[in-house]
């Protein structure tokens, strides 16, 4: 309030100088023209008295000088007029002219300005020539009027200014007020909030927006102090706990330690961050998928290199010379190294062989693989083109540790150590392993096998797909197999197969919830979707024929016709994120996607209402966390999954205990998430009665099951998954590798 004293005190003072200044200089010019004007006046009413005058002067007939004299005394402002001879005698004068002093005034014949006894009187003296005879004509004018306005002048002006003071005064006190002052006690209440640990990370807005700039550093700031609190009350937990909760920082220090300093390097065919246009923007996006957001925590702890196909329209439009560009955008941690791949490369490599080849071939889901001549070369000269890569990121490095990500590098692995017989390299496989049967109908099963064994480490999401991979293994090579240490020994190089369940960072939904503007609410999240409803489920999906879509929006329906009274009162939200869609197989299946919805919304059409609402597009984490936050179930229903890590994600966003997860038995998630309602999806019956108890399961039921899985999920994160999969690649022997 200080502040606002000076600064009102200071805006008065430079009023009222302004004002005095400004009607000083008015005033004197105002003077000086009424005296003008008096003047000008006088000097008429003289020149017409002397032309009055001129023959009695020139008679000496003062009786009608006298009476001239009176007439002419009532003009306006006229005090009086005297009339002297040459000789000063006075020969006429109107009857208000008797004091001495005027007449002293007007016998000394001057003109100008002078007080005569109380009155400033203007005076004006004309000669009147007539012969002999000849007279003086002075005239007395009260300049009172004169005085008076300038006074009134003085009052208007000063009174103008008062006013104006007072109307800058309390608009600068409103400015201040609503632009400084409640946007700054706003601040002070949500720091104190948030130093007792009252309130989120998240500062509501601001009212004006003076201080946005500041609203977002602050917002910063808090996530960053909220975030240590976090990891200091785990630490404390822990330490009571007597052991350690894997966390960013102490995968840091692992990593750091067990690598000593060496830094770590992914490879994987999809980018954590994809560089799109918007008009003539350029925004980075997340793309969908649990291999991105599995991996890109662990990074941004660990640091390290990423090398990934750059798919994104703008994404070399932002990396340097060398394809490099550091991310996350908002936070760099982390370098990652785009890798340009031609139409047919992408065509042949990624579309055809990696996604209609080996993805259904893995996935068991129904559809045929498709394996081509053209697209296997296109396979070959990609894993060669990424080794190209890899090799040149790692040169100089010694003893790198590399981790392969998934079914596109299969023969990657084999490659790296051809070149580098001292890397550590390990692949993660993150899709299913089907048995020898299955596998055995790609033409290329044994270099795909031979390529993998080229790694050191293979890890699978279950011992399941462990074995499946021994198996096959067993019956495509010439090799000897430890079926007890879960090794294989190929030529000299030996390979250790083993489950390392993938997961996600714990924390990350509620981090993105901190990120969302308004607290999630269904009433108003269902609005924006033009609908009422009292029960919410949810799926979120990569649009993907694996993934049971088909079949859940059936067991919607079918729950729909079986318990009728949640007719109008439920509504199944399908957040489904485009994927692969040059491939025929995804469009066949997202255009029957599409007419099962639309028959089934037609079916229960109503006002206000839909069964399903299906949002075909790519979202953002934040909006997904919000509808995570929102439902009442969650449903996963994969035909056949590695693990779904969407299964997770919806369990870590319940910091609230609420919701209900419904699993599909074929993700690998149900080996861990045992207190979801699993159930097998192509069941529609059964999965319609699994959404009916998700609404009517006592809410202590939901609670525990909830806490049970999150407890789960707390301590299997994905920090623990990248520091056991390091863990084990640091901890092996590394052989003299002479191919497999
Ligand atoms: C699965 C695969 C990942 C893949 C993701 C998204 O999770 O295991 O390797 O990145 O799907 O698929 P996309 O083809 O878009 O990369």
């Amino acid at each position: 309030m200080k502040i606002t004293a000076k600064l009102i005190g200071s805006l008065v003072f430079a009023i009222a100088l302004v004002a005095i200044v400004f009607t000083y200089i008015n005033v004197r010019q105002e003077k000086s023209k009424l005296y003008e004007e008096a003047r000008g006046r006088s000097a008429l009413l003289a020149e017409s008295l002397r032309e009055s005058m001129r023959t009695a002067v020139q008679s000496g007939d003062r009786p009608a000088l006298q009476k001239l004299a009176d007439k002419f005394q009532h003009q306006r402002h006229l005090e009086g007029v005297t009339v002297y001879s040459q000789r000063g005698e006075v020969l006429a004068k109107s009857a208000s002219v008797s004091s001495a002093l005027f007449l002293e005034h007007a016998a000394r014949g001057v003109s100008g300005v002078y007080r005569v006894g109380d009155k400033r009187m203007f005076i004006y003296t004309l000669a009147v020539p007539a012969g002999p005879n000849s007279a003086r004509i002075t005239l007395f004018t009260d300049a009172a009027y004169i005085d008076y306005e300038v006074f009134r002048i003085w009052k208007r002006t000063l009174a103008r200014a008062l006013a104006q003071m007072a109307l800058i005064s309390i608009v600068t006190l409103l400015v201040i007020r609503w632009n400084f002052v409640d946007p700054l006690v706003q601040l002070a209440d949500w720091m104190r909030r948030l130093r007792v640990g009252e309130t989120s990370g998240h500062l509501p807005p601001l009212k004006g927006d003076l201080f946005a700039p500041l609203a977002k550093e602050a917002t910063t700031l808090a996530k960053n102090l909220q975030y240590a609190r976090r990891a200091a009350q785990n630490e404390a937990r822990l330490r009571q706990e007597g052991e350690s909760l894997w966390t960013p920082e102490r995968l840091k220090e692992h990593i750091k330690m067990r690598m000593n300093g060496r830094p770590l390097f992914v490879i994987s065919n999809r980018e954590p961050y994809m560089h799109i246009k918007e008009g003539k923007d350029i925004r980075a996006i997340v793309p969908a998928g649990g291999l991105v957001t599995a991996l890109d925590p662990i990074l941004k702890a660990a640091g390290g290199t990423w090398i990934a196909h750059g798919s994104g329209e703008a994404d070399f439009e932002v990396t340097d010379d060398k394809n490099r560009i550091t991310v996350p955008p908002e936070e760099p941690a982390y370098t990652l190294h785009r890798v340009a791949l031609s139409k047919e490369e992408e065509d042949g490599y990624y579309y055809g062989f990696s996604n209609e080849g080996i993805w259904p071939l893995c996935h068991i889901a129904h559809i045929r693989p498709i394996f081509r001549k053209e697209d296997w070369q296109y396979y070959q000269d990609v894993n060669r083109r990424f080794c190209d890569t890899v090799l040149e990121e790692i040169e100089g490095e010694k003893e790198p540790a590399i981790l392969i990500q998934d079914y596109h590098f299969t023969l990657l692995p084999a490659m790296i150590k051809a070149a580098r017989p001292d890397a550590r390299v390990a692949v993660f496989w993150h899709i299913p392993w089907p048995n020898p049967e299955t596998f055995g109908i790609c033409p290329w099963q044994k270099e795909l096998v031979m390529g993998l064994l080229g790694a050191d480490l293979i890890g699978f999401q279950t011992q399941f797909y462990c074995n499946n991979f021994l198996d096959t293994v067993d019956r495509v090579l010439e090799s000897r197999i430890d079926w007890e240490h879960f090794s294989v020994q190929k030529e000299g190089h030996s390979t250790l197969v083993k489950p390392f369940p993938i997961s996600v960072d714990f924390t990350q939904p509620n981090r993105d919830a901190a990120k969302l503007a308004e607290k999630p609410d269904p009433a108003a999240v269902l609005k924006d979707l033009g609908v009422k409803a009292d029960k919410v489920a949810i799926g979120v999906d990569r649009i993907d024929y694996t993934k049971g879509m088909l079949e859940r929006v059936k067991a919607v329906e079918r729950f729909l016709e079986k318990y009728p009274e949640y007719v109008r009162k439920f509504t199944f939200i399908q957040l489904g994120a485009p994927s692969r869609t040059h491939i025929p197989q995804y469009h066949r299946f997202l255009a029957e996607l599409h007419a099962e919805v639309d028959r089934i919304n037609w079916r229960f059409k109503a006002k206000d209402w839909k069964a399903i609402v299906f949002l075909e597009k790519h979202h953002e984490h934040k909006e997904i966390t919000k509808y995570y936050k929102i439902a009442d179930a969650c449903l996963v229903t994969s035909l056949h999954d590695g693990m779904n890590l969407v299964a997770k994600e919806f369990v870590a966003a319940s910091d609230d205990h609420r919701g209900v997860l419904i699993l599909s038995r074929f993700a690998g998630a149900s080996r861990e998430l045992k207190d979801a309602l699993i159930v097998n999806p192509y069941d529609i019956e059964q999965m319609a009665d699994a959404i009916y108890y998700s609404l009517v399961m006592p809410k202590e039921e939901v609670e525990e099951r909830m806490g049970r899985m999150r407890q789960q999920i707390h301590e299997n994160n994905i920090y623990k998954w990248a520091a056991n999969l390091t863990e084990e690649l640091m901890r092996l022997r590394i052989d003299e590798f002479r191919g497999v």
